[in-house]
């Protein structure tokens, strides 16, 4: 029936900037080690108190986004909001941006994939468009990291390379079927669930109240925990074969990309793929030098900022592609 398009591109960070250095001077950490095993040079942390919340970094991202897709808030027929780090445990982010935008009483669907959560919500957008029920959804990804990790030595793994950050996009219908969004890939595998989880409250039964209750200082169930070498080696394998199924679906090489967008895990991770399918350094994009990986507000974050620079034109095709905890990854290509 219809395709769908992305017609607005928004982002926000909160602007307290953490460098490599900042971080050296409360963990055993440093610059060299963090630039050379992922590429990050800093990140943005919200304020401790008082600061931008998940759903407030949302809404701000949504707002640039609505106003340049030249639509009204009251156009937005369904939200979905995609992240790991939410303001409440329930009910999720999506009915607040709903209240805090003053939309009428849509649809409001929050979607747990992690770093493939953007991905996997301009699926779900690009669905209900196609379909003809929808003309207009607003995807947000958005993530508070920063208040979630162990900025001790002991997390040092992991809390160096999260940032906090939004992005969001409109997808409008659009009637020419060979523009806009041609095709999406969704995989997931969950037999490694835990190699990259944040296990409470839930953890086999164990909720808040037993956690509280036990009070253990040592108690590391509220922290993550991420198998680095074991995601990196599936990330490279799974971004490569979904990226070349989206190609295949189309009938597109990889030479045919002018633009790939994949999610900020590691520039490492980047360049392989990069390399693997011959493409030039103007072919990727990547700014996870200065956000670190922000989960689900990665893609959005890149692609704007890769639309506001003129890299992304008429006709051009692009591709998103993200891999992450569950394991859950994907791809979205795309006819601009
Ligand atoms: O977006 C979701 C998907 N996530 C990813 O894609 C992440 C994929 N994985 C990675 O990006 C990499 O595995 C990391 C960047 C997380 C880690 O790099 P690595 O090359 O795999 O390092 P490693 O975990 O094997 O650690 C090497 C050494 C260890 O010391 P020993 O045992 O060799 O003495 C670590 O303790 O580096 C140590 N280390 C650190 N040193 C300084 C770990 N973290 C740090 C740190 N600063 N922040």
């Amino acid at each position: 029936m219809y395709n769908s398009k992305i017609t607005g591109l928004g982002y926000f960070v909160p602007e307290n900037v953490v460098t490599n250095d900042d971080l050296s001077k409360i963990m055993d950490t440093n610059d060299d080690w963090i630039q050379e095993r992922t590429g990050i040079q800093e990140r943005r942390h919200v304020k401790r108190q008082g600061g931008e919340t998940t759903t407030s970094m949302g809404v701000k991202a949504a707002k640039i986004a609505i106003e340049r897709s030249g639509i009204d808030k009251d156009d937005i027929d369904f939200i979905v909001f995609a992240t790991l780090s939410p303001d409440y445990y329930f009910p999720g982010p999506g009915v607040l941006v709903q209240r805090d935008l003053g939309i009428k009483t849509v649809g409001a669907l929050d979607v747990r994939n992690q770093c493939s959560g953007f991905v996997y919500g301009v699926s779900v957008a690009d669905q209900y468009i196609k379909s003809g029920m929808y003309k207009n959804v607003l995807v947000i990804g958005s993530e508070v990291h920063s208040k979630g990790m162990d900025f001790t030595t002991r997390g040092r793994s992991v809390s160096v390379i999260f940032g906090d950050g939004a992005g969001a996009a409109v997808l409008s219908r659009e009637e020419n079927k060979n523009k806009g969004i041609l095709s999406t890939h969704l995989h997931s595998e969950g037999q490694h669930a835990e190699e990259l989880a944040l296990l409470a409250p839930g953890m086999g039964g164990r909720w808040v109240n037993d956690i509280v209750s036990d009070n253990d200082p040592n108690d590391e169930s509220y922290l993550p925990v991420m198998n680095g070498q074991f995601v990196f080696k599936n990330a490279v394998v799974r971004f490569s074969e979904v990226i070349m199924e989206g190609l295949a679906k189309n009938s597109l090489k990889p030479t045919d990309i002018d633009l790939l967008v994949p999610h900020q895990a590691n520039l490492r991770i980047s360049q392989f793929i990069q390399k693997k399918f011959g493409l030039s350094d103007d072919q990727v994009f990547n700014n996870i030098m200065k956000y670190g990986n922000t989960t689900a507000a990665s893609i959005p974050i890149a692609l704007t900022e890769a639309w506001e620079s003129g890299k992304v034109k008429e006709g051009d095709l692009v591709v998103l592609a993200a891999f992450g905890s569950g394991f859950t990854w994907g791809s979205v290509i795309i006819r601009w």
